[in-house]
């Protein structure tokens, strides 16, 4: 088969991010421009900066790539770009540059759904064995989905109010910790003793949940501040993480012992939690993560999804547009 190369653009939050990547795992070139130096005197991601640091470094970024690759654009295959979910804002940018590549260059343009990306970042080291249970974990996501080919995606689990990693990074905010938070808590957890006065209580139901944990955790500390009591950063994080991640664990297992699958992925930049790899490689399956810098939002998923898209002639026209909330 001919090699495919596709040059990718991420732009669903607050990374910046171009690759270029041949066959789905060849990896070219990737570069991120991070902004969460910027984020962090804001505790969080506020959309209308994201949108304007993309619209500053995309094409810094993008010249870096073909400079670093030594390639020209009238080299590539196609251009692949995040169209949803993300923050519209900052969709917009990525679709932009994309579209005026793939308009400039007559290269098909291909629009990728950012968990998919996610998930196939596993593709950049392993082959895919289905079927496959990935659990997307990140800033904007909490996921099961199963899989049982390429093409075919079913979402078994999802959150009914807040994702995983917005709690995570929550809960760091609360206790004066830099964002993002769960790295941070991560760490701090190892040395941390459960607090029976973090009163949560999980109930099993079909989606997963985070609002009342972080309720939890928020009115813990302020009534412990309100009456002048220490509050152990340690112990909270290790309190609020053991909560967040049985959750995930609960339902993970659930989804195995349905649907048996040969590989099991964790994907997203949650995934990059000890106590939660610590957890899934004690279950009885293949477990797989990608490398952390594959975790968090990159553009290297994106072209690694891009690229079956590309093989079944899956592409997008001119009037591809942002999509906040698209579909699986
Ligand atoms: O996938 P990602 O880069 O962005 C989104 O698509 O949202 O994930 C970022 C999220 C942040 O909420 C961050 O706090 C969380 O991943 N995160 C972690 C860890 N490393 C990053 N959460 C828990 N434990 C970690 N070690
Ligand atoms: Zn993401």
């Amino acid at each position: 088969m001919e090699d495919v190369l596709i040059l990718a653009i991420e732009t669903s939050c607050d990374d910046t991010s171009i690759a270029l990547v041949r066959n789905g795992k060849e990896v070219l070139a990737n570069k991120i421009s991070s902004q969460i130096a910027i984020h962090n005197q804001t505790g969080g991601v506020i959309p209308e900066i994201a949108s304007r640091q993309h619209c500053d470094n995309i094409l810094y970024v993008l010249e870096e790539v073909l400079k670093t690759s030594g390639t020209k654009l009238h080299q590539i295959d196609a251009v692949a770009v995040t169209a949803g979910p993300g923050l519209v804002g900052s969709l917009l940018v990525g679709i932009e540059v994309a579209k005026t590549i793939s308009l400039l260059m007559s290269k098909p343009l291909i629009g990728v759904h950012h968990i998919k990306g996610h998930i196939y970042a596993n593709y950049i080291e392993n082959d895919f064995d289905f079927p496959i249970v990935s659990l997307v974990v990140s800033g904007g996501h909490t996921e099961i989905v199963l899989q049982t080919n390429h093409y075919e995606f079913k979402r078994l689990y999802s959150t009914s109010d807040d994702a995983i990693g917005e709690c995570y990074d929550k809960v760091a905010r609360i206790l004066n910790l830099e964002y993002p938070g769960g790295p941070i808590i991560d760490r701090l957890a190892k040395s941390g003793q459960f607090i029976e006065d973090i009163k949560y209580t999980y109930t099993k139901n079909e989606s997963f949940t985070y609002s009342g944990l972080k309720s939890a955790v928020i009115n813990y500390v302020n009534t412990a501040k309100m009456k002048d009591q220490e509050v152990n950063a340690a112990d909270v994080a290790f309190t609020f993480q053991e909560y967040a991640i049985f959750q995930l664990l609960d339902k993970l297992v659930d989804a195995i012992n349905l649907y048996n699958p040969n590989q099991v992925f964790l994907c997203g930049g949650v995934a990059a939690n000890s106590r939660l790899r610590e957890l899934v490689s004690k279950q009885n399956v293949a477990v797989f993560y990608p490398q952390m810098q594959y975790c968090t939002d990159n553009a290297v998923m994106v072209a690694a999804y891009a690229y079956f898209q590309y093989l079944k002639n899956d592409f997008s026209d001119l009037n591809l547009n942002a999509n906040p909330n698209l579909k699986m």
